[in-house]
């Protein structure tokens, strides 16, 4: 399919699901306000990678956590494609050094944003085009 919706009702702050979209793993999360809080005090030049990779945003952007979140007003969702810059694994959720996802395949570890900050992995977790068609529906492509 090149659009899929996900129902996000019953993911509360501080979980995730996992959906599929073209044959890829999408991550959705709910982050906490501490989480969120967190990844907003990250300053850019922490960062390895300082681009955003949202395609929902025109140009390269830095990689605040509000460009790489659903937006204001939805900072607390992450709508991710799910497969590690590095090779290609799947990273694993709340996991790693950071609390966001780790690969286990060379050891990368991502943010709660899905901003690499650690491992062998060059970029970001892609974030694909997505809207929130509701407060509790996501449209994924
Ligand atoms: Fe994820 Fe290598 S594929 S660290």
């Amino acid at each position: 399919l090149s659009t899929i919706e996900i129902d996000v009702s019953s993911v509360e702050p501080g979980m995730s699901l996992t959906a599929k979209w073209r044959g890829r793993p999408i991550f959705v999360r709910n982050r906490t306000p501490e989480e969120v809080q967190a990844a907003q005090a990250v300053e850019l030049q922490e960062l390895k990678d300082p681009v955003a990779r949202n395609a929902n945003l025109v140009g390269e952007q830095p990689a605040t956590d509000v460009a790489r979140s659903a937006g204001e007003g939805r900072e607390n969702w992450i709508v991710m494609i799910g497969v590690c810059t590095h090779l290609g694994c799947v990273p694993l959720g709340e996991a790693g050094d950071f609390g966001g996802w780790f690969c286990p395949c060379h050891g990368s570890h991502y943010d709660t944003a899905g901003r690499i900050r650690k491992g062998p992995a060059p970029e970001n977790l892609a974030i694909p085009t997505f809207e929130f068609t509701s407060d509790t529906i996501v449209r994924i492509g």
